[in-house]
């Protein structure tokens, strides 16, 4: 998400203590073994890319002539490709939905409409059991509502309305929509069954250690097992039983109130939740479920993974408690080797840490039964990265030292909620914001992004966020071993270092060859193709004068690092999934937050309509080869 003012991560808790070694030497270390640090020449180190490159295969090298950096109104797209914008904000989804009208916004329009500040996107081919690229569901999270661009008068969260407010929850959550491709045009099917919207009112449930246990008890859940809504959805994924995944991330600025002398108090401060009575706990003045002096357990329903299944729009979505509660950013999931299923998940917030769940039972394909409780039952564990490459996934299970009476923990139950808290324990590595996590599909490598971290000081840097005030973020590699991922230790080495290779200041570190338009800051979204390409979306380099959009490099081989600009963003907005059909001749993406930082009544780009009675827009675009091709071939 884009961090607008009202949202900033200034309500983070301080932070912590950290031993830290010399960056100099942490680099030299770590780094001058294999890397080519172009623009780093400072630090004399020595060129030997490419780090892992052993592995199996070389990924596909990208065809396309690059975008050069740039910034203004539109969007780009690398020359032989256009894109086609699918969905907008207050597109009508189904066929009694009223057609968008800004200035005349309201809760029951909304709830009929497409969302606002869409996120992941993820296509499910129609019929389920085939791999359509034609016709399908796509799946989309609306992360955030950003008020001053939603609403004329540009009014700040805080001075909202409880019609805006009411607008802007029926806003949040996450929108499922049939598109079918006719000719070389995508349409969304308004008249769809499968057509639905989730909201941060739609009734759930919980499933996992957390179910029921007295803490999560509230009126509005008096047997802790029905909950109520999903919001703060960032990223998510695709399981292979064919459900989907969504993430709950910056939860914590809903909330009012403090929950003071509650025993929940240390643990809403420890997980961010309290100290940020910032502009979007508006909330709690209109509905008492978002305040935590009268509901002080309510806090304890957010900041989970839920899983839903859009093929069965009746389908309650499952809030998965044994996946742990913190800012989730998003879930890679993987088949392991053995059939059992791994997530691995970063907690977006600076110093927060990156964790994995093993299931306990293999997936079973054509089991639906089974595979739908493969997310209740397996183990927990929080990452350490050690300065010899090494990775120790350390258990985050009740009744194992430290995770005992003796530190307030009582179950699996207090384990999950207050993850934060276990991880704390064990020495887990704080991290420069843990963003998407994806496993490739030729090596079975796992890539970790890291978007930034300002606040880092020279004496905590460590071998894996080794930059003080890391500006420009990176994104670490991380191996198991023979494609084991419950194994207890990995390898792992730095794979991007951002920033701007030329300028020294920087430490960027990518494949020798990287253009002057190759470079990015604020790695944010990632996603393999089946050639083993890493496409990463940014979040943050439009504040640096240049626009977020999205890169492309290959993974392995030769060009290993070496990433090409592919598409960029209007002013103001990131580029959130992205994802691609199975035929790889579409990819769907998110133009999240337009025109962030202006206003609603003079908006720095009215991108997509350009029409001078509308706002801007976030909205879904279809990227499209102008020949038929694949994607980035
Ligand atoms: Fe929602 Fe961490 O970006
Ligand atoms: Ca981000
Ligand atoms: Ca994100």
């Amino acid at each position: 998400m884009g961090y607008t003012p009202d949202f900033d991560m200034d309500d983070q808790p301080a932070a912590r203590e950290h031993t830290g070694t010399a960056f100099g030497e942490i680099l030299r270390r770590r780094v001058s073994r294999r890397g080519v640090l172009k623009g780093s020449a400072l630090l004399g180190l020595q060129a030997s890319w490419p780090g892992f490159a052993r592995a199996p295969g070389a990924s596909g090298r990208p065809s396309f002539r690059e975008l050069a950096h740039g910034l203004d109104e539109t969007l780009h797209v690398a020359e032989g490709y256009s894109c086609q914008v699918l969905l907008r904000w207050g597109d009508p989804l189904f066929p009694d939905a009223p057609a968008f009208d800004p200035a005349n916004q309201n809760p029951d329009a909304q709830g009929r409409q497409f969302g606002y500040n869409n996120d992941f996107v993820e296509w499910l081919p129609l019929p389920r059991s085939g791999d359509s690229s034609v016709s399908g569901l796509l799946v989309v999270n609306h992360e955030f509502a950003s008020s001053s661009m939603m609403h004329p008068g540009a009014p700040r969260a805080r001075d909202l309305a409880r019609d805006q407010v009411d607008t802007e929850m029926q806003a949040l959550g996450l929108s499922v929509v049939e598109v079918r491709r006719q000719g070389g045009t995508w349409q969304a099917q308004r008249a769809s069954a499968y057509n639905r919207r989730i909201t941060p009112h739609t009734v759930m449930r919980f499933s996992g250690p957390a179910q029921g246990v007295r803490r999560v008890r509230t009126s509005f859940s008096p047997q802790g097992i029905q909950t109520l809504g999903t919001f703060g959805n960032c990223a998510g994924s695709r399981t292979p039983w064919g459900t989907v995944l969504t993430a709950e991330e910056n939860v914590q600025s809903y909330f009012t109130g403090e929950a003071k002398s509650t025993e929940e108090q240390r643990g809403y401060e420890r997980f961010g939740m309290l100290g940020t009575r910032t502009a979007r706990s508006a909330w709690g003045r209109f509905h008492e479920r978002w305040d935590l002096d009268r509901h002080p357990r309510a806090g304890l329903h957010a900041g989970w993974v839920v899983e839903i299944d859009p093929y069965d729009p009746a389908f309650m979505p499952v809030k998965r408690t044994a996946l742990g509660r913190c800012k989730h950013e998003g879930c890679g999931i993987v088949v392991n080797r053995d059939g059992r299923v791994a997530v691995y998940m970063g907690d977006d917030q600076r110093f927060e840490y990156i964790y994995r769940f093993v299931s306990r039972e293999p997936y079973r394909p054509g089991d639906p039964a089974h595979n739908l409780s493969l997310l209740d039952d397996g183990e927990l564990s929080v990452a350490e990265f050690t300065e010899h490459g090494t990775l120790v996934w350390h258990p985050l299970v009740w009744g194992f030292a430290p995770h005992t009476y003796a530190n307030g923990f009582a179950s699996q139950a207090d384990v999950v909620i207050d993850m934060r808290r276990a991880a704390d324990l064990v020495g887990a590595t704080p991290m420069d914001r843990p963003e998407e996590i994806k496993v490739d599909p030729l090596t079975g490598h796992v890539f970790a992004v890291l978007t930034n971290n300002t606040r880092r000081v020279r004496e905590e840097v460590d071998p894996a966020n080794p930059r003080p005030a890391n500006r420009h973020g990176h994104i670490l590699e991380l191996v198991p071993p023979e494609r084991d991922h419950s194994a207890r230790e990995y390898r792992w080495e730095p794979f991007v270092l951002a920033g701007n290779p030329d300028d020294p200041q920087d430490h960027a570190r990518y494949h020798a060859g990287v253009s002057p338009n190759g470079w990015f800051s604020n790695p944010d979204n990632c996603t393999f193709d089946r050639t083993g390409r890493l496409w990463i979306a940014t979040d943050g380099f439009n504040d640096e004068g240049i626009a977020d959009g999205i890169w492309v490099c290959a993974s392995t081989g030769p060009d290993r690092a070496l990433p090409k600009h592919f598409l960029r963003a209007p002013v103001g907005a990131e580029i959130c999934s992205p994802c691609f059909t199975p035929d790889h001749r579409t990819m769907f993406c998110s133009v999240q937050h337009p025109g962030e930082g202006s206003g609603y009544d003079e908006p720095s780009t009215r991108w997509p309509d350009f029409d001078e009675h509308l706002p801007p827009r976030p909205s879904v675009i279809a990227v499209m080869h102008d020949q038929g091709g694949e994607i980035g071939s």
